[in-house]
């Protein structure tokens, strides 16, 4: 359930939707659920194996393995990429309640989209504002990793998470009686091949890497507390299931409004935020339904943000050990806090009026955040730990942790390792290369 929270947030939410429609909507949608199957599965298994042989997380997990500091390196990276990530997650966090509040206020009734897109451009010109509503997102996650308290989040989301998926299933009932609701269905599945161009891949496996939390240690630090009679492959199952489900959920309420409402699918990161108010004040319960949803995808956001955070904690908590300055984890936690919030105020004024100085070719510190970490990051991250499980840890340890010999869930691990060792690494190189442009 853990990991589930972990995959299920703003990702599936918010950037599935916006990434699909800036890419031609069916035609993603087709090369992301392939992407999910080759990559996401077996990647997913990949970083438990890791975590649950070695028992730690990403900072000590390939040392202890190889009871050597050569993959030292791979750590790093993980941690960079968490913290890349934190920067920008924790200011869409900081949106979601805001929306919150706004829908608690009922600020939204009687508007139309135009002013709905008025609302999110003054709410991300509000430099102030928008860091305390980041802020308290890093308090809470903070507080829950301060007092542990991991496992009534697991409680809870056992609870909130159908919660969400049944929420969205009503949402989508009432998205398909829109007037034109069927352009934006036959968007969102209708698939135009001619649209598939080596971005839209590289894009979808981004997307596919940043929706499981696969690539930076998450799943990894999650295996290292997971119990040893814990099936690797159901687990990683259910959560892909899951997570793949509520995506594209969220494509079937996005997408049929845009069209209804006039919206342009390619519309970038704001197109939720601005869809999402329109089809509440069509709902009955109006005023209901937009806080529980808004409450709802904070608590998934929360959840998320708790598997980022613990990457940073865990991995500065192995680090300092043996220092001279050890880190408890209390520590820990308030360096990183400061750190992220340093990276929330970048990403925050970036999107300001006056945070041009931070943009680069067209592209502000926020974008450039959130591509080069789902896209760069995460898939070269779990590149190399491919590489790592297929040829540099013992194979039969590795069979051994899918399940006792002879039973059919071992056989598993017999499909699993040529996946990791060949398709895998080159798939990744081959759609990167490709995307990049240099192949
Ligand atoms: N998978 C999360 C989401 O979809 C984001 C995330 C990425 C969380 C990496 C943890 C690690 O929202």
């Amino acid at each position: 359930m853990a990991t589930a929270g972990s995959a299920v947030g703003l990702g599936n939410i918010w950037k599935f939707p916006y990434i699909a429609g800036e890419n031609g909507g069916g035609a993603f949608l087709i090369v992301y659920l392939i992407c999910v199957l080759i990559f996401g599965l077996p990647l997913l298994m990949t970083e438990f194996i890791i975590g649950k042989k070695s028992g730690k997380s990403a900072f000590g997990a390939f040392q202890a393995l190889r009871k050597n500091k050569k993959w030292q390196w791979l750590s790093w990276c993980c941690m960079l990429t968490a913290i890349i990530i934190m920067g920008f997650y924790f200011v869409v966090t900081g949106w979601c309640f805001h929306y919150v509040v706004a829908a608690v206020t009922h600020s939204f009734k009687g508007l139309d989209t135009g002013a709905f897109s008025e609302h999110f451009t003054s709410l991300v010109n509000n430099g102030g504002s928008m860091f305390a509503y980041s802020l308290l997102a890093v308090l809470l996650t903070a507080i829950v990793l301060w007092f542990d308290v991991n496992k009534g989040i697991e409680r809870m989301s056992k609870i909130l998470m159908p919660l969400l998926l049944l929420m969205m299933v009503l949402m989508a009932g009432r998205v398909l009686m829109l007037p034109d609701s069927n352009i934006g269905m036959k968007f969102f599945f209708q698939a135009d091949f001619l649209k598939i161009n080596p971005q839209t891949v590289l894009a979808a496996m981004g997307q596919s890497f940043f929706s499981l939390s696969i690539g930076m240690g998450a799943i990894i630090t999650y295996g290292a507390y997971m119990p040893a009679n814990q099936n690797i492959s159901a687990t990683s199952l259910q959560v892909v299931v899951l997570d793949t489900l509520v995506a594209v959920f969220a494509g079937l309420i996005i997408f049929p409004a845009v069209f209804a409402f006039g919206v342009d699918p390619a519309e970038g990161p704001q197109l939720v935020f601005v869809v999402l108010p329109a089809i509440f004040e069509q709902m009955s319960f109006a005023w209901f339904s937009g806080i529980l949803f808004f409450g709802l995808l904070c608590v998934a956001a929360v959840t998320s943000t708790i598997s980022l955070m613990e990457v940073a904690v865990a991995f500065l908590t192995e680090a300092t050990e043996k220092t001279k300055h050890p880190l408890n984890r209390h520590k820990s936690v308030l360096v990183i806090s400061a750190i992220v919030l340093v990276m929330v105020a970048f990403n925050g004024i970036s999107l300001t009026n006056d945070g041009t100085w931070l943009c680069w070719e067209g592209k502000n510190f926020f974008d450039w955040s959130d591509m080069l970490s789902a896209n760069i990051f995460m898939p070269l991250n779990a590149f190399a730990m491919a590489l790592f499980v297929g040829w540099f840890m013992d194979k039969k340890d590795v069979r051994n942790q899918f399940g006792k010999q002879d039973s059919w869930l071992y056989r598993i691990g017999a499909i699993y390792l040529p996946l990791v060792r060949f398709l895998i690494p080159l798939a990744i190189l081959a759609i990167f290369l490709n995307g990049l442009g240099i192949l």
